[in-house]
């Protein structure tokens, strides 16, 4: 026996480094593989459709985590509404359709949380005693304070805050009558002058170009699914994101110091508001709380929106007919006449917002076909049954509308941008889009409640409390850009095709893939 393991020790420090590491990597899959098969947990239960796979611990992971949209389209014709998959050793669970999106938003506390999925990735980034780091009735008053800041009165204030944001951006950059421009990097720009401006105030606004916007990046950098996977490494950017962390963090504090000596009552910043909240039990959020909720919030609404408004701008860029119509629907709204010159525009107000329905379902379209999340997680805590299948405790469950809301029963050609699907009108007699008849929106989607197909903003408890925000930046964006400017594809010179980005599943939030450069032109 002794002889035996000298002969195999020899022959292993023959081998080179490389095919130890594949015999290492090898026999940890194989040790995985025999104790998973021998401890077989779920006994008698029956068990969503598992996936097959090849890799153990790895299991549909690539799959899933390259081409997660047509993984989840193929598995639910194969399997239905619900099936599991392995992902790095655990077992992911998916619930699709209005019922599956129902079952998963609704889902009790004691059954399933969100902590439990989003904790190693947000904690270190939005830090302590906020958000994922608290208990969910925390949580959820937190929210509430988030809501409350949102008010109309501070919607009205944002309307010319974004407005002078945008146009003082355009003056700035888009200086030439017609040019090529990288619109992902553009809109990412404004979307956070514009976000920092109405939610953390004038002050932070003001040193977005220095100090803030190093360590926002640097914080952004570590907001990557990588911080699920190995939350336990010492990687140089998990260290980066630590120190960005505390960085950002003090800047909001300090500014918080300011703002206590220097309150300008017109500036319905979201900082100012938080600074007054007190829980139920009569505690007073803490000033670091306060600083953390900011940091979530600027997160949380980044990417988000900016990417949103990203594809809004490429699918725009590919109909010019649609940008006239849109045009024509803000001179109409405001100077009451469709045929006015553009030049009399007035500046845009709050009250104008309401009156663009055309570009309130360009929104709406863009988030049913180009859903920034499109998958929703929860750790299941005790076993639940959907379905007549009984979903365990440790499964990772994952809800995902953007699945429904490509389903060509309810969407006809899915896969085609048409924002007039999201429209009937109001005399039925009227023919085409974009005559003076009235439209309203479409009645068929209901987005309330969370047994529906169409959910860009989630439901139940953890729903979103930025959609009334994300929708007044996107539109007042889109509105500044076109009256001032129209804008096309750039044309491969090669193909002579026009060049239209594809989708990055590699980030946490789906952006368009590189080069995502548009053509404008100023409008005389
Ligand atoms: C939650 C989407 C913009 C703050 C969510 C959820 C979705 C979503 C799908 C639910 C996540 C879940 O159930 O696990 C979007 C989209 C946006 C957007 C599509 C823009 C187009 C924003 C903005 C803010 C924001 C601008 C902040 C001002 C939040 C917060 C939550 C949330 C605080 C709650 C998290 C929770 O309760 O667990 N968002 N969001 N979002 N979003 Fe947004």
């Amino acid at each position: 026996m002794a002889e035996l393991v000298a002969r195999a020790l020899t022959i292993l420090n023959a081998l080179s480094p490389t095919a130890k590491l594949a015999l290492g990597v090898v026999t940890v899959l194989l040790v995985f593989q025999l104790l998973s098969s021998t401890g077989n947990k779920h006994k008698g239960k029956h068990l969503p459709p598992l996936i097959p796979y090849t890799v153990p611990f790895i299991g549909s992971m690539l799959d899933f985590g390259l081409r997660p949209i047509n993984f989840m389209l193929e598995s639910r014709k194969k399997y239905g509404d619900v099936f599991s998959f392995v992902f790095w050793g655990g077992r992911m669970t998916v619930l699709l359709g209005p019922e599956g999106n129902n079952f998963f938003f609704n889902m009790k506390l004691a059954d399933a949380n969100a902590e439990e999925a989003y904790k190693s990735l947000t904690v270190p980034v939005f830090g302590p005693d906020v958000v994922y780091d608290v208990e969910n009735g925390i949580l959820m008053e937190q929210k509430k304070f988030v809501k409350e800041a949102l008010t109309t009165a501070a919607f009205q204030a944002y309307v010319g805050y974004i407005q002078e944001e945008v146009q003082g951006y355009l003056d700035e950059k888009w200086t030439k009558t017609s040019a090529r421009e990288d619109i992902g990097h553009g809109i990412a720009e404004l979307t956070i002058r514009t976000a920092a401006r109405c939610l953390l105030g004038k002050n932070i606004r003001n040193k977005l170009d220095d100090t803030v916007a190093d360590a926002y990046a640097d914080l952004d950098r570590g907001f990557t699914p990588l911080n699920m996977l190995f939350t336990w490494l010492p990687l140089p950017y998990f260290i980066n994101r630590d120190r960005a962390h505390v960085r950002l963090r003090q800047i909001f504090l300090d500014a918080l110091q300011e703002r206590k000596t220097n309150v300008d009552e017109l500036d319905h910043d979201m900082m100012g508001s938080l600074m007054k909240c007190t829980y139920r039990d009569g505690t007073k959020l803490s000033e670091s709380a306060v600083a953390c909720i900011m940091i979530a919030l600027l997160l949380a609404g980044q990417h988000t929106s900016s990417t949103t408004t990203s594809w809004l701008m490429l699918y725009l860029a590919d109909d010019a007919k649609l940008q006239e119509d849109l045009l024509k629907e803000q001179v109409e709204a405001l100077l009451g006449d469709p045929s006015a010159p553009t030049s009399n525009l007035p500046p845009l107000e709050f009250d104008h917002l309401k009156k663009l329905p055309l570009l309130e379902a360009c929104i709406k379209e863009i988030l049913r076909i180009r859903p920034p999340l499109i998958a929703a997680m929860r750790k299941v805590t005790r076993d639940v049954v959907f379905n007549g299948y009984t979903i365990p405790a440790g499964d990772t469950i994952i809800g995902s509308p953007c699945i429904s809301q490509l389903d060509e029963t309810l969407y006809p050609e899915p896969e085609k941008f048409d924002p007039y699907r999201f429209y009937k009108k109001a005399d039925p007699g009227a023919s085409a889009a974009g005559d003076n008849s009235e439209w309203t929106f479409a009645d068929s989607y209901d987005t309330k409640g969370a047994k529906s197909s169409y959910l860009p903003f989630g439901a139940g408890r953890h729903r979103c409390i930025g959609e009334g925000f994300a929708y007044l930046q996107i539109k007042m964006i889109m509105s500044t850009i076109i009256r001032n400017f129209k804008f096309e594809l750039p044309v491969d010179p090669v193909t002579k095709k026009r060049i239209f980005p594809d989708r990055d599943f590699t980030s946490l939030v789906v952006m368009p893939t590189k080069p995502t450069d548009i053509v404008y032109t100023r409008r005389t």
